[in-house]
Parts: C-alpha cells; sequence; structure tokens
C-alpha cells in the first residue's frame, strides 16, 4: 500500500503517447481552440471525475475545466457519479484514444491496479488528483495532486476543542459522525486523524456515539442524521466529513426540533460558500478548508509530465481553519 505520507521525489520517465484522438466518447470537452496556445496545445488530457455529488465537486470540475482551457490542453472530460466501473472504462477509453496524460480523482482507494496497469503497457503517465489509491505497484501513477486528509481530520479534532471551549461545553462529549463515501480516501483518511487526535488527548471524554457514511451528498447526510438523532437523541456534537452532509443534517437537527449549533456543536470540512452562509448564520460552528481549486497545478504538473520532467509524489494544498465568528467577514471573499 502507497502511503500518502511519502514524500518520495519521482523520476518521471515515461514518454508519453503521443496523437490527438478524434473525439471523447464521454462529455468530450475541446479547450484547445480557445486557450492561450503557449507551446502546449498539443496537450491532449483525460480526465476521470468521480461525479457531481457535493458543491466542492462541481467548483473542482470547473477549476480543472477553466484551467484546461486557460493552459489551452484539449480536455476529455467524463463524470463517473461515483460509480468506479465507470471511472475504469472511462480510463480505458483515454487510453484508446492515445491521450497524453490521465487524470483522475478515484472515487475509492482500492482496485485499480489491472487499469492502471493497462495504462502503463500503453505508456500514458497517469497523474491523480484529489484523491490517493492503494497499488502494488509505485510506479502506476506519477504523482497526486491533493490534500493530506489525514490531517483534516486532525485539524477538525483540533478544532472542536476550540469550539467546545468558546460554548462553555461541560461533561461528555457524544459524537455523531458523517463519513464520506464508503472507501474513498477522504472518508477513510479524515476519520483516522480526527481518531488519532480523540485517542490521543480526549479519550476520557470524547466519545463516537454513532458513525455511518452519507455519500458526501445533502440527501445522505440529511437521511442519515434524521436516523441518528432516533437512536442517539442525546449527541452533542456532530462532525461531517464534508459541508453537504452537514447542510444536510442541519435540517433534519431542526425537524427535531433542535439547535444546529448550539444543541448540537457542528464541525466539518470543505469550506463551500453553502458551508460559510450556514456558518455565518450560527448552524455550522467550524470548517476545516479542503480546497477544489486544483485545476491550475494539475494542469502545471501534466505539462512537467508529458515533458518528461521530475515532479514531487505528492503535490499538497495549502489550507486553512476557520471558526464561526470569521464566517461573515470571510464569505465575500470565498472564490468556491
Ligand atoms: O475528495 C474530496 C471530497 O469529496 C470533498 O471533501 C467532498 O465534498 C467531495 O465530495
Amino acid at each position: 500500500m502507497l502511503s500518502r505520507r511519502n514524500f518520495l521525489t519521482a523520476a518521471v520517465g515515461v514518454a508519453a503517447a503521443t496523437g490527438l484522438a478524434a473525439c471523447a466518447k464521454e462529455d468530450g470537452t475541446s479547450a484547445a481552440a480557445a486557450g492561450s496556445g503557449s507551446g502546449s496545445k498539443a496537450i491532449t488530457l483525460g480526465f476521470s471525475q468521480v461525479g457531481s455529488e457535493s458543491g466542492w465537486r462541481t467548483a473542482n470540475s470547473d477549476s480543472v475545466k477553466s484551467a484546461a482551457k486557460e493552459a489551452g490542453y484539449t480536455l476529455k472530460f467524463s463524470d463517473a457519479q461515483q460509480k468506479q466501473e465507470n471511472q475504469i472504462s472511462a480510463i480505458r477509453n483515454y487510453i484508446a484514444q492515445k491521450v497524453d496524460v490521465i487524470a483522475f480523482s478515484p472515487v475509492v482507494v482500492t482496485g485499480w491496479d489491472a487499469v492502471l496497469k493497462e495504462a502503463k503497457a500503453a505508456k500514458i503517465p497517469v497523474v491523480l488528483t484529489d484523491r490517493s489509491v492503494e497499488t502494488s505497484d509505485d510506479s502506476l501513477y506519477v504523482t497526486l495532486v491533493g490534500s493530506d486528509f489525514t490531517d483534516e481530520g486532525r485539524r477538525a479534532a483540533k478544532i472542536l476543542e476550540k469550539v467546545l471551549e468558546k460554548a462553555g461545553h461541560k461533561g461528555a462529549v457524544k459524537i455523531a459522525q458523517l463519513e464520506g463515501t464508503t472507501g474513498a480516501a477522504p472518508a477513510i483518511e479524515r476519520a483516522k486523524g480526527f481518531k488519532e487526535v480523540m485517542e490521543a488527548d480526549h479519550a476520557d471524554d470524547w466519545k463516537v456515539v454513532v458513525s455511518q457514511t452519507g455519500d458526501f451528498t445533502r440527501a445522505g447526510g440529511k437521511q442519515v442524521m434524521a436516523a441518528f438523532l432516533q437512536s442517539n437523541p442525546d449527541i452533542n456534537v456532530l462532525f461531517a466529513h464534508n459541508d453537504d452532509m452537514a447542510i444536510g443534517a442541519i435540517q433534519s437537527i431542526e425537524a427535531a426540533g433542535k439547535k444546529p449549533g448550539k444543541d448540537i456543536l457542528i464541525v466539518s470540512i470543505d469550506g463551500v460558500k453553502d458551508g460559510f452562509v450556514a456558518m455565518s448564520e450560527g448552524k455550522i460552528n467550524a470548517i476545516v478548508e479542503c480546497n477544489p481549486l486544483l485545476g491550475p497545478q494539475l494542469m502545471e504538473v501534466v505539462k512537467k509530465v508529458k515533458d518528461g520532467e521530475t515532479v514531487e509524489r505528492w503535490i499538497k494544498t495549502k489550507e486553512s481553519d476557520f471558526m464561526q465568528d470569521q464566517a461573515k467577514d470571510a464569505l465575500p471573499t470565498r472564490k468556491y
């Protein structure tokens, strides 16, 4: 298994296949015609997106599309609707079309070896974006451009300490956790980071009393939180792996006659505009940012990979944390 903590610099010894494909089978977006054309117009990038499950994902897709256009690349973009089999067939299509580079944000961490070996055999370099995979062979992808999800989980636990202090909370902390998509890197790693801090510093007073996936969607967050409130009406904290699930959960908390942000303190991850709106209304107490605007960095990396340059094994995203009292000031300048 490849660790996301692996900072090894990888030499990219992959000679990229050339030749533009005639057309994309899925949602093919030709960016080349409108691009700057600054020497990179020959690059064809096949990108397989997870889906459109959240505000974060919409911002991420927009960022990839506009950065590809800006760079003058031909982008072949497909939305996998959160299904691994759709991503595998999109990648196989990109291999058949002989794109220069394949990038994808894997819906789950396991099950990629076979298709990645096919890309390697076709000499098409693969760049992971946003989420990592577990592979048997380090050489099956070149680099990951994305966040440190374990650290986001740790930061969520640390900011919860501040939230509890600010609320003057005394006594047991009974936490409900809304997990992301089962088997996805952000779900696994955020839970891990949060647990790490909880076990090290709060073994006596904090407990995750209930934890289930809401699949990173609003509908999932709403439905699962309603069930949580039925089975555990004494929950006093919600840790949601993304803002959309927190926003869905808020609806169920209000429907149960409780005040989100007061009766149930809420910490979530992402920092999308709707999350900031909920925070400025006092319904979310703190947000750990996860930046979706990965497009420009991805295009730079793709160019380097295509040119056979050396890139870092993991190109990390810079992020901040926000408490509720910062929400109103920060909201007008949020970019997503
Ligand atoms: O992989 C990033 C996660 O996926 C975001 O936190 C979530 O909102 C998205 O769906």
